[in-house]
């Protein structure tokens, strides 16, 4: 019996860095809006998984024709992403089993490979702990006064970003959220509230074109990166022979 995958995707930001009119999940990339390319590549990698989308209770931008899963619910958002992912997670209680995977991914990393995707998951079935997408720190790195200068060079040894997909069992899921809500720790990302349980996520190299758009740039660099990554062909924009999820 195959196992049951859950995608959470959190979409209930409204992204006052980018400046813009609209959350940055609802601009026009390519010709659709950012949140209708970051479900389609989800959507080509797991067909089959189950995906629970967090949407600002007000939200009157969404439509649900950007939605290509058959199984789906919208959930509402709260104050933080991490409150967004609490919804989500609560939501899914009775129905998602505590060994079951459950990847988070940003609505706005709609660059992320479909190969990226599969490879993720095929590492993370097989870990006891879950992981996420990253990519080692290529820049040297410093650290500002306060005041826009350089108060010290950082090592960059060992350091990576992180991106989503973050994929974790869902038990555990629940229990690093709710002990970092309990213990006040304010966590941008999945990962770090599983290792305020004392565990070490597992890093998986990924494509550094899985950009999160954040900064008006941002918007064109994506474009850029959609349109290279059709150049390149299947792998980065459709999965083929792939068992479906
Ligand atoms: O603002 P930032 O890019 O860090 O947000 C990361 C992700 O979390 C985005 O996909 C955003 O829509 C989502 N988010 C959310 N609920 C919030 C804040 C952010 O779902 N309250």
């Amino acid at each position: 019996m195959s196992e049951t995958l859950w995608l959470v995707v959190p979409a209930a930001g409204q992204g006052r860095r980018m400046g813009a009119q609209r959350p940055k999940q609802y601009l026009p990339l390519a010709g659709r809006p950012v949140m209708a390319h970051t479900l389609s590549r989800l959507h080509q990698a797991f067909p089959a998984a189950r995906l629970c989308l967090c949407l600002d209770p007000d939200d009157a931008l969404f439509d649900p024709a950007w939605v290509p899963f058959v199984h789906w619910q919208r959930v509402d958002g709260g104050a933080e992403r991490a409150d967004s992912v609490g919804h989500a997670l609560a939501a899914l209680a009775g129905r998602a089993g505590d060994e079951e995977m459950v990847l988070v991914h940003d609505v706005a990393r709609p660059c992320v490979s479909v190969d990226d995707l599969a490879r993720l998951y095929e590492v993370l079935r097989h870990d006891a702990v879950g992981g996420l997408l990253a990519a080692p720190v290529a820049d040297t790195m410093k650290r500002d006064d306060g005041a826009g200068r350089v108060a010290a060079t950082e090592s960059r040894q060992g350091l990576w970003h992180a991106m989503t997909p973050q994929g974790f069992r869902y038990g555990l899921l629940c229990r690093a959220l709710a002990t970092a809500q309990r213990h006040g720790l304010a966590v941008t990302d999945e990962s770090s509230a599983v290792e305020a349980l004392g565990l070490a996520p597992r890093l998986v190299a990924g494509r550094r074109d899985n950009i999160k758009i954040t900064h008006p740039e941002d918007l064109g660099l994506a474009a850029r990166i959609l349109s290279a990554q059709r150049a390149e062909g299947p792998g980065n924009t459709t999965a083929t022979g792939r068992e479906k999820r």
